[in-house]
């Protein structure tokens, strides 16, 4: 019966047929062990001369890492296997042998597997990581489609910016200009005064000129929006849905956090409702514990690793200083000087993982806004008509994927949460 290695235990005992291929070997005289993977998961395949006799036992001692094979055996149970099962091996027969392949399971540093990339994503940690961050995609459909929301596909090339002009994408578009989206999420406005609630789930792209664990240049973005919802209501979607992500990774890749030897017990804990601080008190917080800060400036990754530090679950900062935040941002009725957001710290040092906020309503303080921010109102005139015709209260935010894997899977930078990390300095493979 051919099958996969995930499948595997449904065929107890009996003979299947796998494609796949050889992660690694060992053998003496009368045995071989191999690791055999094939995209769904990994196994051990034990080949015993005795068994298979000389022809097929050959085969297997001579099999080279990475070559591609069917490989036929019988399922049996093994408790020490992190799957549980190991495959008896009956026969072999090799598709395509590969020669010296790069990637040995020799310690390589990190430039020669990111330039080996398309063979990097082979191994299992990589494999591990993919399948995480797949995981993370699927709960996040079924919590937007289970709280009735609906995706939206924000464009990828625009006429305009929307989180400010100094790391734009330029390009032409035909004679006029385009820049590449940072963020779809004026776009998702209007979409949630057409459709109430809505998502997107796309790649957006940022020239920063920043080297850090925690910056791509592209990264893909979930930013749901929703019409009548205000700030506070805001917040309580937001920990719901990182909270039903995090379980979901929690229930369905167990295997994968064993392979990255992730602590489990520090997920467990991320359970809605997360806590809350003011960016007044987060100011107070750092000074009093001997950072260098002033109100009226923004968090640098040391400071909101020191503030995430206090709390086992993700953290809310409120009420940015309306100067540091985007031009949309909706100011606090109360106090003006301060706006109606909110940053998501993720716990261990991750940093911000989400951005949101109340949007503007009135039309009035929104051209004000453009004004100050010197946006040519041509530009974004169809946004102040969402303002112009039935404008109401709406609020919305953006989670980056990428951080969100790498905090999940426990990783130190975020080059390993895509398939294929764009960074300052690498655009290949
Ligand atoms: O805080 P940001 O800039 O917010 C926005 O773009 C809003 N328009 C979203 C919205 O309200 N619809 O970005 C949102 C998130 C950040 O919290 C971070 O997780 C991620 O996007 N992010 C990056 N991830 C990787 N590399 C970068 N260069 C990133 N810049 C932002
Ligand atoms: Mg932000």
């Amino acid at each position: 019966m051919k099958t996969t290695i995930s499948q595997v235990g449904n065929y107890l005992d009996k003979e299947v047929t796998i494609g796949g291929w050889l992660a690694n070997k060992r053998s003496s005289g009368k045995i071989a062990f191999l690791q055999l993977r094939d995209g769904t998961g990994f196994i051990q395949g034990v080949v015993v001369k005795a068994d298979v006799g000389e022809e097929v036992f050959t085969v297997a001692k001579n099999m080279t890492q990475e070559s591609s094979l069917y490989v036929k055996g019988i399922v049996r149970v093994d408790e020490r296997a992190p799957s549980g099962y190991e495959l008896t091996v009956t026969g072999l027969e090799i598709i395509h042998e590969a020669v010296d392949y790069p990637i040995t399971p020799k310690e390589h540093g990190t430039e020669f597997l990111m330039d080996h990339r398309h063979l990097w994503l082979r191994s299992k940690r990589q494999h591990a990581v993919m399948k995480i961050r797949n995981e993370l995609i699927r709960a996040t459909y079924e919590f937007f489609n289970d709280n009735g929301f609906v995706k939206v596909d924000p464009p990828i090339l625009t006429g305009s910016s929307a989180e400010g002009t100094t790391n734009l994408f330029h390009t032409k578009y035909f004679d006029e200009d385009a820049y590449l989206s940072q963020s779809g999420q004026l776009y998702m406005e209007a979409a949630a005064m057409a459709l109430g609630k809505v998502f997107s789930f796309g790649p957006t792209f940022r020239a920063e000129k920043s080297k850090t664990r925690r910056h791509l240049i592209e990264f893909w973005m979930i930013e749901p929006e929703m019409a009548f919802i205000d700030h506070e209501e805001n917040l309580k979607v937001q920990e719901q849905y990182v909270s039903y992500m995090v379980q979901s990774v929690l229930k369905n890749c167990q295997l994968e956090l064993k392979a990255l030897g992730r602590d489990t017990s520090k997920l467990e804990k991320i359970v809605a409702p997360f806590p809350r601080i003011t960016y007044d008190d987060a100011i107070k917080f750092l000074q009093e514990n001997g950072h260098e800060i002033e109100w009226g400036e923004d968090f640098g990754a040391p400071h909101e690793t020191a503030i995430a530090e206090s709390f086992d679950k993700p953290v809310f900062i409120t009420h940015y200083p309306s100067v540091i935040k985007a031009f949309y941002m909706k100011p606090d009725p109360n106090r003006s000087e301060v706006v109606l957001c909110a940053d998501l710290i993720a716990p261990e040092g991750y940093g911000e993982i989400i951005g949101g906020s109340q949007r503007i309503d009135d039309m009035e303080l929104l051209k004000k806004r453009y004004a100050e921010h010197n946006l040519s109102e041509e530009a974004y005139k169809w946004y102040l008509d969402l303002r112009r015709y039935g404008s109401v209260p709406h609020s919305g935010f953006g989670l980056g994927l990428e951080r969100t894997v790498a905090w999940v899977c426990g990783l130190e930078h975020v080059r390993e949460t895509i398939p294929f990390p764009r960074l300052l300095n690498r655009l290949y493979p």
